[in-house]
């Protein structure tokens, strides 16, 4: 659809020129902290302040889904001092929400995990399952956040349990489908990621929703996750609006 509203100086553009589902990878929390000679567990609060603050606005302007990257399979690999701190937000932000689900759910704003369970400490997982139990009635915005989640892992996931299905002879090969791997990730019955945003100068994804992401729009920028404003997020939204998406045809 050719962007043609009739305000076109709306912020953000009008509904029909909005992503369904955005993706963020939410880089640079680090960086941020070291330019203020802090320790990168700065970097991190600030982070998760931020994303609460978008999700927010997501809900404000009818996002359909928000889905972000807290915390990848690769990031055990750093040192477990900084791994705990994440950790130790997560158990933060997981019983806030808790304390938060009715007001939420009113609201129309479901949270849901989606990443490896195997790893993470029983009691996150807990606190994951308490606030997926609770649903919303009218479910406006849907926010995904992605911890101890790799899109690799994910596919090979899918994959085993198509496998499995097809050893008990219950599908057989050449019956399966794209749909089929699309309706095993975490995502199943969610749209695409129409629009992905990275920002903090690196343009890659690190391991990010590889199989949803085929025809994502992608937008880079060099501002750390932590300084990210709800008019950045409008200057994204808006240049995703004049992106022309044409999914293979002309
Ligand atoms: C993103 O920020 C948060 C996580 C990966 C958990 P980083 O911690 O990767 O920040 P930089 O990239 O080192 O600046
Ligand atoms: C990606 O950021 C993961 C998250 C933001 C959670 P990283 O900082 O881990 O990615 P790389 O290592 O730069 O690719
Ligand atoms: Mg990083």
């Amino acid at each position: 659809m050719e962007y043609m509203p009739k305000d076109k100086t709306a912020v953000p553009p009008p509904t029909e020129y909005l992503p369904q589902h955005i993706g963020i990878i939410m880089d640079g929390n680090g960086r941020w902290a070291k330019a203020r000679g802090l320790a990168r567990e700065y970097g991190h609060r600030r982070g998760s302040e931020v994303f609460m603050d978008i999700a927010r606005y997501c809900k404000k302007i009818g996002i359909r889904y928000l889905t972000v990257y807290a915390f990848s399979t690769e990031n055990w690999r750093r040192p477990p001092e900084e791994v705990s701190g994440i950790m130790d937000l997560f158990r933060e932000y997981l019983r806030e929400a808790e304390e938060r689900e009715q007001e939420n759910a009113q609201k129309g704003l479901r949270i849901r995990y989606i990443g490896e369970r195997e790893g993470l400490a029983d009691d996150i997982l807990e606190l994951v399952d308490e606030l997926e139990r609770g649903s919303a009635d009218k479910v406006r915005t849907t926010v995904n956040i992605a911890i101890n989640y790799g899109g690799r892992n994910e596919i090979l996931s899918a994959c085993k349990r198509l496998a499995e299905q097809c050893a008990r002879g219950e599908r057989t090969p050449e019956s399966l489908t794209e749909q089929d791997i699309s309706d095993n990730l975490y995502t199943a019955g969610q749209p695409d990621p129409d629009l992905i945003i990275r920002p903090s100068g690196e343009f890659r994804l690190s391991n990010f929703l590889i199989w949803q992401a085929a025809y994502s729009e992608f937008i880079y920028s060099d501002i750390l996750w932590p300084d990210y404003t709800e008019q950045d997020f409008d200057a994204a939204l808006e240049e995703y609006a004049h992106r022309s998406r044409r999914f293979g045809g002309v």
